[in-house]
C-alpha cells in the first residue's frame, strides 16, 4: 500500500486525475470494505480539505452512516429523504449548489452549504452506497467533481464491494 499521496495539477480535473490513481493503488491488496471506504473518504478530504466527506452505505431500507471524514453526522437516512435518500432513490448523482434551496434537506450541521452525493452501484444496478461530499460553502461542486466522483464511485461499485472477504 502507498503511505503517501502526491497530487499535482493546478485545476481541479488535473488534481482528481492525479489521485484516483493513487486511491486505487492504496486499495490495492486490501479487501476490507471498512478499511478501504475510510480511506477513500481521508485521501478526499486530504487533497482538497473538504468540509466533510463520506460513505453512507444501504442496509435493508436505510442508509446507514460509513467511514468518513468530518464532523459527527447523522447516522440513519431513509430512503427519499434528503440529498442522500434522494440520490439512492433517483439513483442518480445530486449537486445541490445551495442546501437552504433543497427541499428536505438534512442538516447535519449548519455549518453545511452545498453538497453533491454520488450513488455506487452494484453489478445488477442497485445502489449499495452514496458518496456525500459537504462544502461551507455554497456553490462549491461542478461538474469537474461530477465527473471525478462518479469515476470514483463506479470504480468503488466495482472494486471495492466485489473483491472483500
Ligand atoms: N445533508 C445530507 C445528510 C448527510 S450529512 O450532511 C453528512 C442530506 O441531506 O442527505
Amino acid at each position: 500500500m502507498a503511505e503517501s499521496i502526491h497530487i499535482t495539477g493546478t485545476s481541479k480535473a488535473e488534481r482528481y486525475s492525479s489521485l484516483l490513481p493513487q486511491i486505487h493503488a492504496l486499495c490495492e491488496g486490501e479487501n476490507d470494505i471498512t478499511a478501504n471506504l475510510a480511506n477513500v473518504a481521508a485521501a478526499l478530504k486530504q487533497t482538497f480539505g473538504f468540509f466533510w466527506v463520506g460513505f453512507y452505505i444501504v442496509r435493508e431500507n436505510e442508509l446507514v452512516l460509513g467511514p468518513f471524514q468530518g464532523p459527527i453526522a447523522c447516522t440513519r437516512i431513509a430512503f427519499g429523504r434528503g440529498v442522500c435518500g434522494s440520490s439512492w432513490k433517483e439513483k442518480k448523482t445530486l449537486l445541490v449548489p445551495d442546501v437552504e434551496q433543497f427541499p428536505g434537506h438534512i442538516a447535519c450541521s449548519s455549518e453545511s452549504k452545498s453538497e453533491i452525493v454520488v450513488p455506487v452501484f452494484n453489478g445488477n444496478g442497485d445502489v449499495i452506497a452514496v458518496l456525500d461530499v459537504d462544502s461551507n460553502s455554497v456553490n462549491d461542486f461542478d461538474t469537474a467533481d461530477q465527473f471525478a466522483l462518479e469515476q470514483l464511485c463506479d470504480w468503488v461499485g466495482k472494486s471495492i464491494f466485489t473483491h472483500h472477504a
